[in-house]
This record gives C-alpha cells, sequence and structure tokens, in this order.
C-alpha cells in the first residue's frame, strides 16, 4: 500500500538527504541549541535574584498535582490567569507591551505571518530566513520579495519601490541568523523601515536569550522596540524550555488572538509547559550574566584556535555561539560530520538544500558548558581532517 513512499525515499537517499532519527547519543555537545546550558540547569532555592523585579511570584506548586493537558484551545478551555500573568512578564521583560505564547517557534512564525499577510500587502524578507518563516509566507497571501542576505542597500531600493497603495509594507529578518550564525543590522533595518513607512517584523530564535541585559534580546538592547513591529523569541534554544513568544502591541496580540488560525485551532500550551517557560525567565534572569561571560571565552578559543591552524578562511565570521565551517558537497560534509562523532564530538552538517549547492557546511555550536579541552579537541580533530589529502580536507574529495 505503501509501496509509492519506498521510491520517493530512495530518490532522497540518491540525493544525500536522508534523514535517521538518532535516538540517543553520546558525546560532547557541540550541536544543541542549550547555549547557556540552562536546559541541564536545576532551578534550586539560590535563584529568586533581587534583580529579577519582574518575575510574578508563582505560588509553590502552582502547576504540580494538577491536570496534565490543556484540555481546548486557548480560546476555549485552556487559558488561565496564571497564563496572562506569565504573558505579562514576558512583555516585561523585553520592554513590549504585549506578548502572546505560542506552542513552538515554528507554530509562531507560521501563525504570526499567515495571519498578518494579506493579498494586497508585500513582505520583504532576507534570503536566509528559517523555514517557519518560509511555510509562514506561503501560508500568507502577500507578494514576497526575497533580497539578498543583510543587504542594506538592496532593501532600501526594494523599500522606495513600495508596497501597493492599498496594502501594508513588511519586512522580515532574523537578530542572529540560524544558519550563519550572523547578526541582521537591526538598527539600520529599523531606520530604513520607519523611513519608508514598512512594518519590521525580528525572529530572535538565536538572538533571545544571548544578546542584551538578561538576555532579552538583539531589539532590546538597542532598544528598537517601538520601531519593530512584531519580535518572535523562542523557548527552545538559549532558554533551555520550549515554546515561544510574538512581542508587540496589545493591538498586534489581539489581533493574533482573533485571527491567527495555528493559535485558535490547536489546544493551548500544557500547564508544565507553561511552567517552564515561566523557570525559563527566572534561571534567564539570575544565569544569564555568569553564563554569557563562560559562552563568550569559548568563542573567542575557538575562533583564536581555528585562526592558529589556518582554517579562518573556511569559518563564517560570526562572533556568535553559532560557528559555520565551509565544506561544499553534501558527501564531503556528512563524512566530517562522520569523523567528528567517531572522536565523541557532536557536530552538525548541513546539507542542500537546507542550505544552497555548494554553500554545505558543517554547524558548531558553542556552549558556556563546554570544556576548554573540548574546544582543543575539536580544533584539533578539523585542523587533521583539513590538511589530510583522502578525506574530507581541503584536499579531500568534494561533490
Ligand atoms: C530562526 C529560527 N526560527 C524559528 C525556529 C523554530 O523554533 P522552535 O524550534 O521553537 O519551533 C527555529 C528552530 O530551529 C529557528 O532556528
Amino acid at each position: 500500500m505503501d509501496g509509492f513512499l519506498d521510491n520517493r525515499l530512495d530518490r532522497i537517499r540518491a540525493a544525500g538527504n536522508y534523514r535517521e532519527l538518532a535516538g540517543s547519543v553520546d558525546g560532547v555537545d557541540f550541536l544543541s541549541n542549550d547555549y547557556l546550558g540552562l536546559a541541564r540547569t536545576q532551578v534550586q532555592g539560590k535563584l529568586s535574584s533581587q534583580s529579577f523585579v519582574t518575575q510574578p511570584r508563582l505560588p509553590a506548586g502552582a502547576f504540580n498535582g494538577r491536570i496534565t493537558g490543556a484540555t481546548g484551545s486557548r480560546s476555549i478551555s485552556g487559558d488561565t490567569d496564571q497564563y496572562h500573568a506569565i504573558e505579562q512578564m514576558i512583555a516585561r521583560y523585553h520592554g513590549n507591551p504585549a506578548a502572546l505564547v505560542f506552542n513552538s517557534g515554528y507554530t509562531a512564525n507560521l501563525g504570526l505571518l499567515s495571519a498578518l499577510l494579506k493579498r494586497t500587502d508585500t513582505i520583504l524578507y532576507d534570503e536566509l530566513i528559517h523555514a517557519s518563516c518560509r511555510d509562514g509566507l506561503r501560508l500568507g497571501m502577500a507578494k514576497a520579495i526575497r533580497f539578498p542576505h543583510n543587504d542594506l542597500e538592496a532593501l532600501s531600493e526594494l523599500l522606495a519601490n513600495g508596497g501597493r497603495p492599498d496594502g501594508q509594507l513588511f519586512v522580515l529578518t532574523e537578530g542572529r541568523f540560524s544558519m550563519d550564525g550572523d547578526l541582521a543590522p537591526l538598527a539600520e533595518m529599523a531606520a530604513l523601515c520607519q523611513q519608508h513607512s514598512a512594518h519590521l517584523i525580528v525572529d530572535e530564535a538565536h538572538s533571545g536569550g544571548i544578546e542584551g541585559e538578561g538576555g532579552a534580546g538583539l531589539v532590546a538592547e538597542l532598544g528598537l522596540q517601538e520601531q519593530v513591529f512584531a519580535t518572535v523569541i523562542t523557548y527552545g534554544k538559549a532558554f533551555g524550555a520550549h515554546g515561544a513568544a510574538v512581542l508587540g502591541s496589545a493591538a498586534l496580540r489581539e489581533y493574533l488572538v482573533n485571527t491567527c488560525r495555528p493559535f485558535i485551532y490547536t489546544t493551548g500550551p500544557a500547564p508544565a509547559q507553561w511552567e517552564g517557560i515561566a523557570l525559563a525567565y527566572e534561571r534567564m534572569a539570575a544565569l544569564h550574566g555568569e553564563r554569557i561571560v563562560l559562552l563568550r571565552q569559548r568563542i573567542q578559543q575557538f575562533r583564536e584556535g581555528m585562526a592558529a591552524a589556518g582554517l579562518s578562511a573556511a569559518l563564517m565570521n560570526a562572533e556568535g555561539p553559532i560557528q559555520i565551517l565551509h565544506l561544499p558537497g553534501n558527501d564531503r560534509v556528512m563524512a566530517a560530520e562522520a569523523a567528528c562523532r567517531e572522536a565523541g564530538l557532536l557536530v552538525k552538517g548541513i546539507r542542500s538544500p537546507t542550505v544552497a549547492v555548494g554553500e554545505e557546511r558543517l554547524r558548531i555550536c558553542l556552549h558556556g558548558f563546554n570544556a576548554k579541552e573540548e574546544v582543543e579537541a575539536l580544533v584539533g580533530l578539523l585542523r587533521a581532517g583539513f590538511s589530510s589529502s583522502g578525506g574530507w580536507g581541503l584536499g579531500g574529495r568534494s561533490k
């Protein structure tokens, strides 16, 4: 009955794009988005930091021993006063008027974009935006025009052309790009948007929890809350939890509650997920200051080590926790991933078509908890791999 799937899977294998779920893997984590190690941090008494004045104190055990599911959409039976208090706390933490929590970052981007984009609207988007944003654009009705990555001149030209007079003009970018690891020039983009009456949307999946005081994000760090129309903060990465919030005006929140199908037509986040998000903020407020210092040390060590190994040219110029090493060719990048894994160092090979053909790369996520020796071992292995002539290095085979 499902024989046709075998044919399709064969084609995926032949293209070198077959994916397998690995189950538990053992090794040094250069793979996860838990940049500050908050997902592996037990919450202990020391956490109620004085500086975290915005945290609503949840009664002890507020979520314990209660129902395990939301029981319905938040529009029906899945809402409580506590969830509203958590959303108000989130909005204050990032310096925005309002926040709306979603089940995941994927759903937040899909929901926000599909609800906003009407047939008469135009959206200009960075060519490297995440798959969740792309899917949101596909579900939305607007004319979508991409601009070259972080290219302010191209964006400015497109903005000058404007959108339809009877529609809205939007610009979409990420704070820190998930596959290149670099930051968007947000201050300049916000100024351009203001000049052309365009609404700026920023996905802060990889800058939320890292940039800004207390990990409030790049928009908050630059004080752009009033110029940015919508910001998406996700909780599955530096926050070490699960879910996402769309930050913006009270009107935006109200509009999404009324029109956003991936928010309305799904069971709301479970009580445990809300608890996880509230605790994540408590941990972030208490630990961001010390953890970000450790993370920056590891980033500096890695980049200096790669420079000393003569590998700077293959390394993307990005100063954040996502370090990108170019290794063109799906076979070659997967061989490099396998060699690292064999040595107990877990990195991720990114193949085409996730990135463009010829842009295949190793994605190395650094963490505050990575030991100095672990980073040394990784740099040593990459240096050896690059200098080998029969393997995946520069002298090796590239497809
Ligand atoms: C840039 C970006 N946006 C959104 C998402 C989706 O977030 P979530 O994993 O919470 O669904 C991701 C996840 O990888 C991402 O990298």
